[in-house]
């Protein structure tokens, strides 16, 4: 391939042909594209028939197939749309992308004629609010490179918000009446596996991308393991729960029976047991949480799942010596390594503490 920004691309790639699937009309490059420059603004030409790739304070000339905005005709109503971002973020880019001033451009873009005008804002979520006020001529802004969701309607200087996030799993949705120029209902769905496995097209490119992810892995895996010679491999002070069970054997029964024994399957059926995104969560005493357990699957493969050492700490002294000091003080510092905002809004340690007792 021509141009290869590794997964990067394979992301986009999945992502732009299922935009195409679910009839999408545009697509909007932001920070995250913005800093594999140039090259990656013309690769995502390639993989999309359908989505129009819209920004409107790109300098147009570099990127060719690039539109500033689209015109949508609804009812015989002009609906204008365009995608602006942060000049701030230009430093973020490279090989020679250059960020237009958002005003003077939106500006230059709300005289074509139209009945409605949607801009998405790759802002932070408080410069977005910023340029809000000082701008006008919005009806409808899309936020989305920012972290949360949007809990209540919001309106700056007459625009609508609507918000995309929460990693992929919430969509702003919006009704407009164009004859009282309100919104008639604004709400956050929720997308998972549920919402879009009634469409096989889907479902098979979701599967496709999560077999090329595994594929790409292992072949990261294999290399790391060939560097590393097995005389250095890494000391890990965790000896996996393989070796509580002669003394402890009610309670790692009791353990078994909870999620936290599953977790490296779940991310198995996902195909994502590879996945250094997903592993330190679903591992004990990842490296990436600042501790010397879990690695890699190649390295520490009897760290697999949540296991004791992952709440008692490492227990290589305690099973020379049991009957010596071991850490036993378990709060709620522990579960929030994993059990974050993002990952269980709904963590409670009081509350969850009880169902993985034993
Ligand atoms: C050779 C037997 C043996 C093995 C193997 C063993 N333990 Fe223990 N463990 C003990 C004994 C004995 C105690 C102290 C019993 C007590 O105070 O009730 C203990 C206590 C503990 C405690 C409580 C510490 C405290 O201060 O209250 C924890 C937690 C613990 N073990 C976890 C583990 C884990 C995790 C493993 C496996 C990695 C493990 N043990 C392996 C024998 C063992
Ligand atoms: C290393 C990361 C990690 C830590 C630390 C952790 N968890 Fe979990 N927990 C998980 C993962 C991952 C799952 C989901 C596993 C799955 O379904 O594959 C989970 C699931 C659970 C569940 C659902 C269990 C069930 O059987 O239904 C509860 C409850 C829970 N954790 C409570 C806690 C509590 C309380 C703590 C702290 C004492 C804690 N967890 C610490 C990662 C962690
Ligand atoms: C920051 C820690 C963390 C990371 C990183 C993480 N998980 Fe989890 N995961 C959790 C916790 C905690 C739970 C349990 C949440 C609950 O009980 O609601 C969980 C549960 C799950 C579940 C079962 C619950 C569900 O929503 O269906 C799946 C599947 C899952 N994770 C997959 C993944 C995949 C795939 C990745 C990598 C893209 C990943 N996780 C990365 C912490 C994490
Ligand atoms: C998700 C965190 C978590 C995991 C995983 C976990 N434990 Fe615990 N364990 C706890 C908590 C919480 C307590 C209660 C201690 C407290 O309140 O500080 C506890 C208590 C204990 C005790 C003391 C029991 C007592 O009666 O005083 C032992 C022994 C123990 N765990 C062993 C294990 C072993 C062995 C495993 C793995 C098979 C394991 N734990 C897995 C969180 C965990």
């Amino acid at each position: 391939m021509k141009n290869d920004f590794g997964i990067k691309n394979q992301v986009l790639k999945t992502a732009l042909e299922g935009y195409d699937m679910m009839g999408t009309d545009i697509f909007t490059p932001g920070a995250q594209e913005l800093i594999y420059g140039r090259n990656m603004m013309l690769a995502l030409k390639d993989y999309t028939d359908q989505s129009a790739i819209i920004c409107g304070n790109l300098k147009g000339a570099l990127i060719p197939g690039f539109r500033t905005h689209k015109i949508i005709e609804i009812d015989g109503k002009k609906i204008l749309i365009t995608s602006i971002i942060d000049k701030k973020l230009e430093r973020k880019a490279i090989h020679g992308l250059k960020v237009e001033d958002p005003l003077s451009s939106l500006n230059q873009l709300l005289k074509i004629p139209h009945d409605l005008a949607i801009a998405v804002l790759h802002f932070s979520d408080k410069r977005a609010r910023h340029f809000l006020r000082t701008a006008s001529g919005i009806d409808i802004a899309i936020l989305g490179t920012q972290r949360g969701v949007l809990r209540k309607n919001e309106v700056i200087n007459n625009c609508m918000i609507i918000k995309n996030n929460n990693h992929g799993k919430t969509i702003g949705y919006l009704d407009w009446d164009f004859a009282t120029a309100k919104a008639t209902d604004n709400k956050l769905l929720s997308i998972n596996k549920e919402t879009y496995s009634a469409d096989k097209k889907i479902v098979e490119l979701v599967d496709q991308h999560e077999a090329w992810l595994r594929q790409h892995y292992i072949k990261i895996e294999n290399s790391k393991s060939e560097k590393t010679d097995p005389a250095v491999a890494t000391e890990t002070p965790y000896v996996g729960n393989t070796k509580c069970v002669s003394c402890h054997s009610e309670i790692t029964t009791s353990w078994k029976k909870t999620r936290h024994a599953s977790a490296y399957a779940t991310l198995q059926k996902k195909c994502k047991d590879f996945c250094p995104d997903c592993l330190p969560c679903h591992s004990t005493g990842s490296e990436e949480h600042g501790k010397k357990g879990f690695s890699s699957p190649s390295k520490t493969p009897h760290l697999f799942n949540v296991q004791c050492e992952e709440c008692h700490g490492p227990a290589r002294d305690h099973i020379k010596n049991p009957e010596g000091p071991y850490k036993n003080t378990i709060n709620a510092g522990i579960c929030i390594n994993c059990h974050t905002t993002n990952t269980d809004p709904e963590f409670s340690f009081p509350e969850d503490r009880k169902l993985i007792a034993h």
